[in-house]
């Protein structure tokens, strides 16, 4: 039988965090064996914001060597920028043809960006989870490993998909969201009831991929509980103390109970130092093989030629399928 499909990708907005790490790039390492996995670094996305253009490009390089240094394997995986492979954009104009606007005004985290960014909410704002339907659709993914803030994009790629299928006949396969466990929803250390963020500007609150090892503690230190210092996972009364079990879940592979059984004669004071170690000892192998890959551009551009003229082949058939299916001469 052959492998199933994955696509994945990040907006190189930089400032990874915990959350990308444990919700994304740590479950996409693990299925690198077992599946044929595609890997973008999503670069076009990050124009619905304004950037510095230098930045951007910075960022991007930079997410590239983050993706090699958590250890998706060129070799086994397909790694690629986004916009080198220009069916992505191509195939997000048919697709946004067969989106509805009710659909795309439902879209929580449209909701969300366009109350942050009051003064720039513009229409790629808005179709943005149609470009990522085009990302998903044009590798027939079978799976998207996402964290559970992206769960409903892939619902409407679903939708999408579904509705370009009963029209023109088999198209596009329809893809699953795979949301994975404990990582999936990391809040943030200083408001457990918000996501951790990269654009939080709460101090302390996220943890960053580069951040530094007394950095990491003290963060953690810092971390907002509850007064009952019993460590005891219960989401609705204690976010707090729950947040920290989940990422030293995450990391160790200990159970909840495990964990509470372990830290059960423990204070808070004891059991944040454990969980700050043992992202510490995760980060630390990642942070060196980053710092070394970034000193390597020769090696970053050839991966990322490779990685789309690999990528250009697959996204190819499937737009070919498209525009012949629509009408257009091609
Ligand atoms: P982005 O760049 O916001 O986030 C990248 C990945 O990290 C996950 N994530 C989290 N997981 C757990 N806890 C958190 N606090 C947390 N914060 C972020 C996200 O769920 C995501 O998996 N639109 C996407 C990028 C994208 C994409 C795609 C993803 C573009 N095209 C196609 C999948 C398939 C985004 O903005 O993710």
């Amino acid at each position: 039988m052959s492998k199933k499909t994955i696509l994945s990708g990040i907006q190189a907005t930089g400032n990874l965090t915990l959350g990308n790490y444990l919700g994304a790039i740590n479950n996409w390492k693990k299925m690198q064996e077992e599946y044929e996995c595609n890997y973008m670094i999503a670069d076009l996305h990050t124009l619905t914001i304004r950037n510095d253009p230098e930045k951007l490009r910075n960022n991007t390089l930079d997410l590239l060597a983050l993706y090699i240094a958590a250890g998706i394997d060129p070799e086994k995986s397909n790694i690629f920028i986004q916009s080198q492979v220009a069916a992505h954009a191509e195939l997000a104009w048919i697709l946004n043809c067969y989106t509805y606007m009710g659909e795309l005004s439902r879209m929580t985290q449209f909701k969300d960006k366009s109350t942050k960014h009051a003064d720039n909410i513009n229409s790629g704002l808005f179709t943005y989870p149609v470009l990522m339907a085009a990302d998903i659709l044009l590798y027939q993914a079978d799976l998207v490993p996402v964290g559970e803030d992206q769960k409903q994009h892939v619902e409407l790629t679903r939708n999408i998909a579904e509705r370009f299928n009963k029209i023109y006949g088999d198209t596009f396969k329809i893809p699953e969201p795979y949301i994975h466990g404990v990582g999936a929803r990391v809040m943030g250390l200083q408001d457990p009831t918000s996501k951790m963020s990269k654009s939080s500007t709460i101090p302390n609150d996220s943890i960053f991929l580069n951040d530094e090892p007394d950095v990491i503690l003290k963060k953690f230190k810092k971390a907002v509980t509850d007064s009952e210092n019993i460590v005891r996972y219960d989401k609705e009364k204690k976010p707090g103390i729950s947040n920290l079990i989940s990422i030293y879940s995450a990391i160790t592979g200990e159970s909840k109970e495990e964990i509470e059984n372990k830290f059960e004669s423990k204070g808070y004071g004891d059991f944040k130092v454990a969980v700050a170690e043992c992202v510490i000892e995760e980060l630390k192998p990642l942070q060196n093989k980053y710092n070394e890959l970034k000193n390597n551009p020769d090696y970053l551009e050839k991966l990322y030629i490779n990685g789309a003229e690999r990528a250009k082949k697959i996204a190819k058939s499937t737009l070919k399928d498209v525009y012949e299916k629509v009408g257009l001469v091609w």
